[in-house]
């Protein structure tokens, strides 16, 4: 915009007929050269309203290569998190870009609370399913009747009185999750913690939108789960993550040329993976078509997200039928686009989330202990008992709000997602339009501008959390009432304002449950770890492993 005038007033002047096109004159070429300086140089330097903003690097200021080659070699959160701790809480990461480190003055202008987030960049376009955004793709309007469709079952008054969602955590718990360990155990052989853990998160949230018959047994069915595991790692492929997220404009005209930056087995993968979640869509459909009546179905069985965005569909478009309507073709793809999402938001966040969690307390046997202490302290601990044919029962589970309320387990949890569950994106926003920004200091930041923020550097304020490589849960609970508030308003693992984390409250409650069911029963240690890096922390470049030893407590 700033120098499209020139350039076009250089053409009319400039254009001699008769001439070789091909030939330039000097004084063309001393303008060229000018436009050039004035546009990549001199604006940069003493126009741009970014100026007053400390740049990560030199070249930050003049181009966005120097922040792509560091996303490009997995060092974007490192390099950023080192910026902020040089030149303070705003940083800029290219000619157009900035990165916040604060809440007052940076996350709550950016991210918001209520309804005035900013808006999200195109870089959340790779995560539109079947050609249809959903909730965490959609942008501007559309984003708030996506989430308002599907929020209300998230919420953690429906989770935790829901008779179905205590059907699918008993089957998870005592089926599954108890029967697993117990042979880990027996076996007295190192496991892969973290396949389990994505594992649990999978057959919850699948069971959770779908209903239990129609859900996976990822826990029970290794092979299943390997197949499963190896065909989401080709379809959102961690090597090639840098350019869908960054550049698929790029890897688009690229293709026409027959370049591909981006191998023909993610394509593949990519149509796979998208069938297989309509294969879903369209058996609980069918399902509901027989007939099915949340009164009336089994327990367990209820497709909560499911039926949720039906119900609400049928209503925004007054439908008689309610949630029984039959969808068109493309209201089942924006159906299947939705609940594809939930299983994706959770592959990608909580079994290394999760993994990091039990590592943290393999690594603290003196936590395990008081930790095991307060869960057998409860009215109805999580006990197994093998019986005389091998089977494995709990009498009750305990209720959702006991395990919530268990100050230790609060602290544990909280601790470990602060140091290491946060996922490593940057989480772009961009500057609204129509007007000007304050981001702290610095003002009148124009529209356009992308705003990128850390949970991984927010979490390591020293002001907030003293020594915060360590991990400590006693910081949440040896605190002042001031310092606790001031820890709940920095801890943004799962975000913030309209766009917060839609699946937190299941996150934390199939998490508390997880760990009631393993460390009333069972110790863990840690055998090899080496596989699990330290470096990524959710999604990553992980398909690693975490290698535990689980010993049983009598
Ligand atoms: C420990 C586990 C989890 C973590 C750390 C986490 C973290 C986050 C974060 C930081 C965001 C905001 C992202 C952004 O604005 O760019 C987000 C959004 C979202 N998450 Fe999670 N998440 C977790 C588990 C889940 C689960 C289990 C589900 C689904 C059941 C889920 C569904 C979503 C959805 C749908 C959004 C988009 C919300 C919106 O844009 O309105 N998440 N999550």
């Amino acid at each position: 915009m700033f120098f499209k005038p020139r350039l076009e007033s250089l053409d009319a002047s400039t254009s001699c007929k008769g001439s070789n096109p091909t030939q330039f004159s000097p004084i063309r070429r001393l303008v060229a050269v000018i436009i050039l300086l004035s546009r990549f140089i001199i604006y940069p330097i003493f126009f741009s309203p970014l100026k007053r903003i400390p740049y990560a690097h030199p070249l930050a200021i003049f181009t966005p290569l120097w922040m792509d080659w560091r996303r490009f070699v997995g060092r974007e959160v490192q390099t950023t998190n080192e910026a902020f701790k040089k030149y303070g809480p705003y940083v800029r990461l290219g000619p157009n870009e900035v990165a916040v480190n604060t809440i007052p003055g940076g996350i709550t202008t950016v991210h918001g609370h209520g309804f005035e987030n900013f808006d999200k960049t195109s870089w959340y376009d790779f995560f539109i399913n079947y050609g249809t955004r959903n909730t965490f793709s959609a942008l501007g309007k559309e984003h708030g009747s996506k989430r308002k469709r599907v929020t209300s079952v998230y919420a953690k008054s429906y989770i935790q009185n829901s008779r179905h969602v205590r059907a699918i955590l008993a089957e998870m718990v005592q089926n599954r999750l108890l029967p697993a360990f117990w042979e880990m155990a027996a076996s007295n052989a190192p496991h892969d913690i973290l396949e389990i853990n994505f594992a649990y998160g999978l057959d919850f949230v699948a069971a959770f939108i779908f209903g239990l018959s129609r859900s996976t047994n990822f826990l029970q069915d290794q092979v299943c789960r390997q197949v499963w595991l190896e065909e989401y790692r080709k379809s959102h492929p961690s090597e090639y993550m840098f350019w869908l997220l960054e550049h698929p404009r790029l890897i688009r005209v690229l293709a026409k040329f027959r370049i591909f930056v981006v191998p023909k087995w993610y394509h593949k993968a990519d149509v796979d993976f998208d069938m297989w979640g309509t294969k879903l869509v369209d058996e609980t459909e069918k399902f509901l078509q027989k007939g099915f009546t949340e009164e009336a179905a089994s327990s367990g069985e209820m497709p909560h997200v499911y039926f949720q965005q039906k119900r609400a569909m049928a209503e925004e478009l007054k439908l008689d039928k309610g949630a029984y309507f039959k969808p068109t073709p493309q209201q089942r793809l924006e159906l299947a686009s939705e609940c594809l999402d939930h299983l994706v938001a959770t592959r990608d966040t909580f079994g290394v989330a999760f993994s990091f969690v039990l590592l943290e307390l393999s690594k603290h046997p003196y936590a395990q202990a008081r930790l095991r202490a307060e869960l057998r302290s409860i009215k109805t601990p999580v006990w197994y008992s093998p019986t005389s044919t091998g089977r494995i029962s709990i009498a009750n589970l305990p209720e959702p709000t006991v395990l919530e309320e268990l100050p230790y387990l609060w602290a544990v949890l909280k601790e470990s997602i602060r140091l290491r569950g946060t996922v490593p994106s940057p989480n772009p926003r961009i500057t609204p339009s129509g007007t000007t920004t304050n981001l702290g200091p610095h003002k009148n930041i124009p529209p356009g501008v992308r705003i990128s923020a850390f949970a991984w550097c927010l979490h390591r304020n020293e002001a907030v959390f003293p020594q915060p490589e360590l991990w400590l849960p006693d910081r949440w609970l040896k605190c002042s009432s001031q310092e606790l508030a001031e820890m709940e308003k920095w801890f943004w693992a799962f975000g913030s304002g309209s766009r917060q984390c839609l699946g937190r409250n299941v996150a934390m409650e199939i998490m508390r449950y997880a760990l009631a069911t393993i460390y009333t029963n069972f110790e863990t240690s840690v055998v090899d770890d080496t596989g699990f890096n330290y470096n990524s922390f959710v999604t990553g470049s992980l398909g690693n492993r975490l290698m535990l030893k689980f010993t049983h407590v009598a």
